[in-house]
Formats: structure tokens, C-alpha cells, sequence
């Protein structure tokens, strides 16, 4: 069984997509620890929800962001985390938790990378009027967004989109792709090579890694 540490800022919903996919089974893994800089964070509340031990660790406590983040890279490993999840951490994370965790953190970013990438993915995908926008599930390396790629999805962009009709939409294919990340990742089937990740997979699953268009 997979041991996760998951980092979350915000309202946690790709937090609570993972929490969902390991209850119904589809996941082999368990949660050790939700590690998050923000104390409104709703994600905590889906913490206690699911009695999954919650660490508020706040940058302002640290001198620098190396001892923040080697702080935070000694409390998983700590608990024998062997995946850190990005979900919604809303920070550039920093190079000692990197090194402590190579090809070992995944993110989820709600546009195509290298599109748009850094904040509000989504509405600069609006905002530049591509046709095709969604997210991307990436290993996490020292740059802002430019990790390998481990899986995207497609959504359409449509005329009236605002940052949130587009938000909503792509959400729900990061509510399936980051899981899906996570079992591949569980069973085996990533290899790194450089910036490019192949995926063993068969050829059904080319379905569920690039759905229809919805
Ligand atoms: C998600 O849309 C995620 O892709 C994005 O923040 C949202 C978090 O939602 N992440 C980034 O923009 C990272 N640069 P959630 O808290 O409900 O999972």
C-alpha cells in the first residue's frame, strides 16, 4: 500500500477526490498527513472528516524557505510518506523538499503545460482565447510548472467562458486524471526519462488518460 503526504492551501476538493478514490478501493494507498501554510484552509476540516492527522506549518516560524521546506520534507518522511501530492499548495516548493523527494511530488495544474503556467491558469487560458484549455498532472522539479508530465486532460473553451464556467469544467477532470496519476504511479507503471514520463499502460486505459472532449 501506497504511504501519501498531501500539501494543500485552499478548499482541498482534489484533496478530498483522492480521500474519495481510496474509500471506494480504487486506490491502493493511504493518507499519513495533510501538511498545509494556510489555518483557514477548508481542507482541514476534510482532514478531521476523515481522521487524517493535519500539520499547520507556516513559512513565517522558519528563517528561510530551505529550512521551511526541509522542515516539511522531515515531517513525511518522518511518517514513511513515499508520495507528496500537490493539491492546490498554493507556494513555489522549495529545493530541499525537492531533493528529499525526486520525481516523488506530483502537482495538478488547471491548464495544458507549458501553457499557462504559475497562477490562475484558467483564465489565462480566457483570456488568450485558445479553443482547448484542462490540466496537468506533473512531477514537481525546481522550476515553477515545468516538471515531466505524467498525464493531461482536454476540456473545450467555449465563447462565454468566464475564469469560473472554465475553472468548473476542467476541475472535473482533475478530479479523475490526479487520481489516476496516483494508482499508475502505485502500481508501477512511471518511468522518468529526462523530461518525458512513459506510462505502461494498456490500451484501454489511453481512453481514461485522454477522455472525450466534454
Ligand atoms: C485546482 O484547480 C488546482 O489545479 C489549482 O488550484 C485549485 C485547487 O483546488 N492549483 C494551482 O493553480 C497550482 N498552481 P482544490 O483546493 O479544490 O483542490
Amino acid at each position: 500500500m501506497l504511504t501519501i503526504g498531501v500539501l494543500a492551501s485552499g478548499r482541498g476538493s482534489n484533496f478530498q477526490s483522492i480521500i474519495d478514490n481510496i474509500e471506494s478501493g480504487y486506490l491502493n494507498a493511504r493518507i499519513a498527513v495533510l501538511i498545509t501554510d494556510n489555518p483557514k484552509a477548508y481542507a482541514i476540516e476534510r482532514a478531521k472528516n476523515n481522521n487524517i492527522e493535519t500539520l499547520i506549518i507556516s513559512p513565517k516560524n522558519f528563517p528561510d524557505k530551505d529550512a521551511y521546506y526541509s522542515h516539511i520534507a522531515e515531517e513525511l518522511k518522518g511518517r514513511g510518506v513515499e508520495l507528496v501530492i500537490l493539491a492546490g499548495f498554493m507556494r513555489v516548493v522549495g529545493k530541499t523538499l525537492i531533493q528529499a523527494f525526486p520525481n516523488k511530488i506530483m502537482n495538478i495544474h488547471p491548464a495544458l503545460l507549458p501553457s499557462f503556467p504559475g497562477l490562475h491558469g484558467q483564465k489565462q487560458a480566457v483570456d488568450n482565447g485558445v479553443k482547448i484549455s484542462g490540466c496537468t498532472v506533473h512531477f514537481v522539479d525546481e522550476g515553477v510548472d515545468t516538471g515531466p508530465i505524467i498525464i493531461q486532460a482536454a476540456v473545450p473553451v467555449y465563447n462565454d467562458d468566464t475564469e469560473d464556467s472554465l475553472s468548473e469544467r476542467i476541475l472535473r477532470q482533475e478530479h479523475r486524471i490526479f487520481p489516476l496519476a496516483i494508482k499508475l504511479f502505485s502500481e508501477g507503471k512511471i518511468t522518468v526519462k529526462g523530461k518525458k514520463v512513459i506510462i505502461k499502460s494498456k490500451k484501454e486505459d489511453a481512453v481514461i488518460i485522454n477522455p472525450p472532449l466534454l
